[in-house]
């Protein structure tokens, strides 16, 4: 199967009434761990790449190890997606790399730090809606903005301080004509979002209810939403790690979510964090060991457990077979 248009996706997950993780990847393991996890449950995948991942990786290994997996993977329908795209250049970039999906995040500046205005987030968003509708290609932007900092990318400021304002999403999504939409609820990037389970009172999921009753037809997306479960966290400092007690998004808000709109759900933190503790087991059971395929296999296979729960507990389990990709030619014709 080709890759497919996140719009497509998202279209039936909604139609479905389900959510599709967006998993962040980096190297050949983790493509392979998700491929594997979605060929296993059955399930249509958003693979996406972060700028960070695009330097890290050179992009053009990592745009034909993604090549290798549709290949591979024919009965899988997989998004590659550019996850915050920072400038109208970057989401050009990936658009002409073959990705078919870019997010462009408006909400900061191009350095991926400073909040911007909401009149400069329209102009960049519409800016590539404009361009990558032309070509079929889906657009996510992001109205508020997420808190933290993690990897050079985020406001570094409090979760709470910069809350999607319902009424400004239903502005933005009309000036704009995105395809999804990223909200902040007060989560952030990494490990560390809350210091206690999270509430009402730091986890705003009834910004995501009101939302989506002011935006029914609009897929909408959660940033940060690595549920950062205590057994990973166990592992890593069962053999020597030091992560400090911390609390990530609960799966059941996530499904809240889901039943309110949420149809893309953002996942990064939770697969490195079971990579970490299967390596660190391996480097601390096994210290006479130095072949690199002993600790990246359990690694790989730490990951894939991970996502395949996810896959389940967002519903897109089962979903792979519902479709056939629609070209991006075609989908262009739709916009
Ligand atoms: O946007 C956040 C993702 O977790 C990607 O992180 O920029 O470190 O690759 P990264
Ligand atoms: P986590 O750090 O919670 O996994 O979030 C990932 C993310 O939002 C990528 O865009
Ligand atoms: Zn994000």
């Amino acid at each position: 199967m080709a890759f497919v248009s996140m719009r497509q996706v998202l279209d039936e997950a909604a139609q479905g009434g389900y959510g599709v993780g967006a998993f962040n990847v980096n190297n050949m393991e983790q493509i392979q761990a998700i491929m594997e996890a979605a060929r296993e449950t059955k399930s249509p995948v958003i693979i996406q790449a972060s700028r960070g991942a695009r330097k890290y990786s050179n992009d053009r290994f990592l745009y034909h190890l993604m090549l290798a997996a549709s290949e591979l993977y024919p009965e899988i329908p997989t998004v590659m997606h550019l996850d915050h795209g920072n400038s109208v250049a970057t989401c050009k970039s990936a658009i002409e790399m073959g990705f078919t999906s870019v997010m462009m995040d408006g909400s900061l500046m191009e350095d991926g730090k400073t909040p911007s205005t909401f009149e400069y987030n329209v102009k960049v968003t519409r800016e590539v809606v404009e361009m990558a509708h032309a070509k079929g290609i889906t657009v996510e932007g992001e109205i508020g903005t997420l808190g933290g900092i993690e990897d050079g990318h985020g406001a570094g400021v409090d979760s709470l301080a910069h809350v999607t304002d319902p009424a400004q999403a239903e502005e933005f999504v009309k000036l704009t004509g995105l395809d999804a939409l990223a909200v902040a609820i007060g989560t952030s990037h990494g490990a560390y979002k809350f210091s206690t389970k999270p509430t009402g009172a730091t986890l705003k999921m009834d910004r995501v209810i009101e939302i989506h009753k002011r935006l029914p037809n609009v897929h909408l997306v959660m940033h940060g939403s690595s549920s950062v479960p205590k057994e990973l966290q166990d592992v890593i400092n069962a053999y020597g790690g030091k992560l400090k007690p911390t609390w990530g998004v609960p799966v059941e808000e996530i499904q809240l979510g889901i039943k309110n709109g949420v149809r893309k759900v953002n996942v990064d933190t939770d697969s490195r964090l079971a990579i970490t503790g299967a390596i660190r087991r391996v480097f601390w059971e096994k210290p006479e060991e130095f072949d690199p395929r002993s600790y990246l296999s359990p690694a790989r296979d730490a990951m894939k457990q991970v996502i395949i729960q996810r896959m389940t507990q967002f519903g897109q389990a089962g979903h792979a077979a519902d479709y056939q990709p629609i070209p991006p030619s075609e989908m262009a014709k739709r916009y």
